[in-house]
C-alpha cells in the first residue's frame, strides 16, 4: 500500500467533492493526520454543525455520524466503516425510554450522545462527556434520568447532588476495562505522574484520578499543565494529539487493554473509498431526525 498515494488521492477527493474530514480523538494516528479537524464528541458536533462543505467524513463511529446528520441533515454525511459502532450506545433502544417515560412521567431525560438516533429523538437533552455536568445542572428540571453510561452517570450525580438522578445501567466495553488495582499499580511505577482519566471509567478509578474530562479536555489539560509526566486512562488513540502538542511531556497508558476495537476499523483506504464511491451514506427517517435534533440543539443551547 502506497501511503503517500492514498493521501495525495483523499486531498483531490475532498477537493472535487467540496468535502471534509473529521476525526475523532481515538481514530489511527494516519486519519488524525489527514483530518481537516480533530476532537472530542462536543467538539466536532459543532465543527459538523456549522461548515458549510456539502460532504461530512466522519471518521469516528455510527452514533457520531448519525449526530452529524441530524445536525446538518442537508450534507452528506459518510462513515468509511459502516460496521464501526458502540456497544455503549446499543445498550439502550427507544422501548427502554418508552418504559421509563411511562414509570417515571415527572423526569426529565438527559441522553449522552453515545446513543442510537431514535433514543435521541426522545429525549429531552444531548450531552457530552465536556458538557454532561453542566447540562444537568442548568436543565430546568430536579429530577433527571440519565442514560446511557452509569459511570458517567454516577460522575454527574457526585458533582450534582442537589437533584434527583436515576442511572441507566450501560458502560463503555474498553473504559470498564481499567480496575482500581491498576490505578494503583501504575501511581506506584509513576509516582510523579498525575493521573488524567475519561468520566466512562469506574467510579473508584475517577475517584482517584487529579483530573477528569472528555479527550479534548484531557488533552488540553495536559498540555496547559506544569506537570511533566502523565498516566492516562481513556482509549489510546489520545496520544497521537498528547506527543504531538507536549513533545517534552511524557505519558503512560493506564491499561494495555485500551484500544476501541471500532474506532480502530476506519483506516486511509476506506476513508478515500468512501470519498471515491459515496460511502456509506448515513440516512435517518425525517421523524427521528426532528426530535433528535431538537435534543441537540438544545445541548449547544445550554453549553
Ligand atoms: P469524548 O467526547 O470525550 O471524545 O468521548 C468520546 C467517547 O465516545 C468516549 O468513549
Amino acid at each position: 500500500m502506497d501511503i503517500e498515494k492514498i493521501k495525495r488521492e483523499i486531498e483531490e477527493l475532498k477537493r472535487q467533492k467540496n468535502a471534509i474530514i473529521v476525526a475523532h480523538n481515538y481514530q489511527i494516528d494516519e486519519i488524525q493526520e489527514i483530518a481537516d479537524f480533530v476532537g472530542d464528541s462536543f467538539y466536532l458536533s459543532k465543527v459538523c454543525a456549522e461548515r458549510t462543505e456539502n460532504v461530512i467524513v466522519f471518521c469516528g463511529v455510527h452514533f457520531m455520524a448519525e449526530s452529524a446528520k441530524i445536525l446538518s441533515p442537508q450534507k452528506k454525511v459518510l462513515l468509511p466503516e459502516i460496521d464501526a459502532g458502540c456497544p455503549l450506545a446499543d445498550m439502550i433502544t427507544e422501548e427502554d425510554v418508552d418504559s421509563l417515560k411511562e414509570k417515571y412521567p415527572d423526569y426529565s431525560i438527559v441522553c449522552y450522545i453515545n446513543s442510537p438516533a431514535a433514543v435521541k429523538a426522545k429525549s429531552d437533552v444531548i450531552c457530552t462527556s465536556s458538557n454532561a455536568v453542566k447540562i444537568v445542572r442548568n436543565f430546568p428540571n430536579d429530577k433527571i434520568i440519565f442514560l446511557p453510561d452509569k459511570n458517567l452517570g454516577s460522575f454527574v450525580k457526585k458533582q450534582v447532588p442537589e437533584k434527583d438522578i436515576i442511572l441507566w445501567e450501560g458502560f463503555c466495553i474498553t473504559h470498564y476495562k481499567i480496575k482500581k488495582e491498576d490505578v494503583l499499580k501504575a501511581k506506584e511505577a509513576h509516582p510523579e505522574a498525575l493521573l488524567l482519566v475519561h468520566p466512562e471509567c469506574r467510579p473508584e478509578v475517577v475517584e482517584l484520578a487529579d483530573f477528569v474530562g472528555s479527550t479534548k479536555q484531557i488533552i488540553d489539560f495536559a498540555t496547559s499543565s506544569k506537570a511533566k509526566e502523565f498516566i492516562i486512562g481513556t482509549e489510546m488513540g489520545i496520544l497521537y494529539s498528547l506527543k504531538k502538542r507536549n513533545p517534552d511531556k511524557k505519558f503512560y497508558i493506564l491499561h494495555p487493554g485500551m484500544i476501541c476495537p471500532n474506532m480502530k476499523k476506519n483506516t486511509l483506504e476506506s476513508v478515500r473509498n468512501a470519498l471515491l464511491y459515496d460511502r456509506y451514506e448515513i440516512n435517518i427517517e425525517e421523524n427521528v431526525v426532528e426530535g433528535a435534533r431538537k435534543a441537540l440543539l438544545k445541548m449547544l443551547e445550554l453549553s
